[in-house]
């Protein structure tokens, strides 16, 4: 059992394991039932209609169907919201289901407007602009929240660090902006251990879990962590459209928990050092990274957050530059997502960022890495030949 007041660290490791040592074991159990013994009609009957309108798991009772409610995702929820310093969190099977059931759980309480903060995440902002789910958007600055809102605003969405340019937003001052419109915090980039968005006000916090919660590149997830009201309420929507955490997946991400301070400091140590080394670099036009001199007007790291994270963009000033350096790295792969222990590169505007319109989009010389548990020196050489490829096609380019 831990203290109430146990730190961070040793919540990562211990939440959601509540009951296990009294049972004998050590490690959660991977239960894959989708269904469940029911002790007769009545009871059931009563765990149904609980469950299917978003209660907790009754003590005593059945869990009834997969669907309602699984032992290993509760699990990890819990752990997840302990880290967050939220009231319960909600496990969907991907990032993108759970910025849906948001989405759907504001239209369906009669609150379709959205006041949204770019850049975001390319998939949000697609979500968005097509009003897919029966939402409208008003796109804003930080500045524009509070002129922005209306009656029908159901909720106030930033990023912060934002994908791909790793800009701040001062949360705080957004809660204040938006008043009694919740604010959805997509805390991906800085997980609970650098900043912890309910504790400067937000409402609901949301996270792809395939990235750093997860961490090793091979499990997809999300969650939403919130208050009592939109536990019920996200948990409704989840028991009604059906996108859940599957019980291996959830084992895999709550034992990606238990390691997630260690990792996301060890990456950001680094990530800090390759930032200072990239700048020395002719090719790089800017290097986007909130740590460095410059790059954090609002004061924020320190106050916010604890650290600047393990992402970092570079602006190498045009496309084919920008192509030339993904391809030329070779330790750190070029592909997509984010988090995990080994470092990617990608390219955003031709990839998470491609469905962005026009005006919105992350420059074309810009490519985000995803610094991983490699060491410091390893990915400096790989970077700086990619640089060195980089710098023949801008020097090409200036002659042509
Ligand atoms: C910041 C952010 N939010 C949300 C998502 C969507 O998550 P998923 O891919 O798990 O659906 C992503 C995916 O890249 C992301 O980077």
């Amino acid at each position: 059992m831990i203290r109430a007041d146990a730190h961070l660290e040793t919540r990562a490791v211990h939440s959601g394991m509540e009951g296990l040592r009294e049972s004998g074991q050590h490690t959660p159990p991977i239960d894959l039932s989708t269904t469940y013994p029911l002790p007769d009609v009545e009871h059931g009957g009563d765990a149904y209609e609980n469950l299917a309108t978003g209660g907790d798991l009754l003590p005593g009772h059945s869990a009834v169907y997969q669907r309602l409610w699984q032992p290993g995702v509760a699990r990890f929820e819990d752990g997840l919201a302990a880290l967050e310093g939220a009231d319960g969190a909600v496990a969907f099977a991907t990032g993108m289901a759970a910025l849906s059931a948001c989405l759907l759980a504001t239209v369906t309480a009669g609150k379709p407007h959205i006041v949204a903060l770019r850049p975001l995440y390319g998939g949000t902002d697609h979500v968005l602009e097509t009003g897919l789910l029966g939402t409208t958007v008003t796109w804003v600055t930080a500045d524009e929240v509070a002129g922005a809102l209306r009656p029908d605003t159901g909720l106030v969405i930033l990023e912060t660090p934002a994908n791909p340019t790793l800009e701040l937003t001062d949360i705080r001052r957004v809660v204040k902006d938006a008043g009694d419109v919740p604010v959805l915090v997509d805390n991906t980039f800085a997980t609970p251990v650098l900043q912890r968005p309910i504790e400067l006000g937000a409402t609901i916090v949301l996270h792809s879990a395939t990235k750093y919660l997860g961490g090793h590149g091979d499990v997809m997830g999300g969650v939403v962590a919130t208050n009592r009201e939109w536990v019920t309420r996200l948990r409704q929507v989840r028991a009604l459209t059906g996108a859940l955490l599957h019980p291996l997946a959830a084992y895999l991400l709550h034992r990606g928990l238990r390691t997630l301070p260690v990792r996301v400091r060890a990456q950001q140590l680094t990530a800090g050092l390759l930032a200072a080394r990239l700048v020395e670099h002719p090719a790089a036009v800017r290097v986007l990274y909130p740590g460095l001199p410059g790059q954090d007007p609002a004061g924020l790291l320190g106050v916010q957050a604890e650290g600047a994270g393990s992402l970092i963009a570079l602006d190498l000033g045009s496309f084919e530059a920008a192509v030339r350096f993904t391809e030329s790295c070779e330790l750190i792969t070029h592909a997509v997502s984010l988090g995990g222990i080994d470092s990617l590169v990608q390219h955003p505007a031709s990839l998470t960022h491609r469905p962005v319109a026009a005006e919105a989009r992350p420059g074309a010389g810009i490519v985000r890495i995803s610094v991983g548990l490699e060491h410091v020196d390893d990915l400096t050489a790989d970077l700086f030949t990619a640089l060195d490829a980089a710098l023949t096609v801008q020097r090409q380019e200036a002659h042509a």
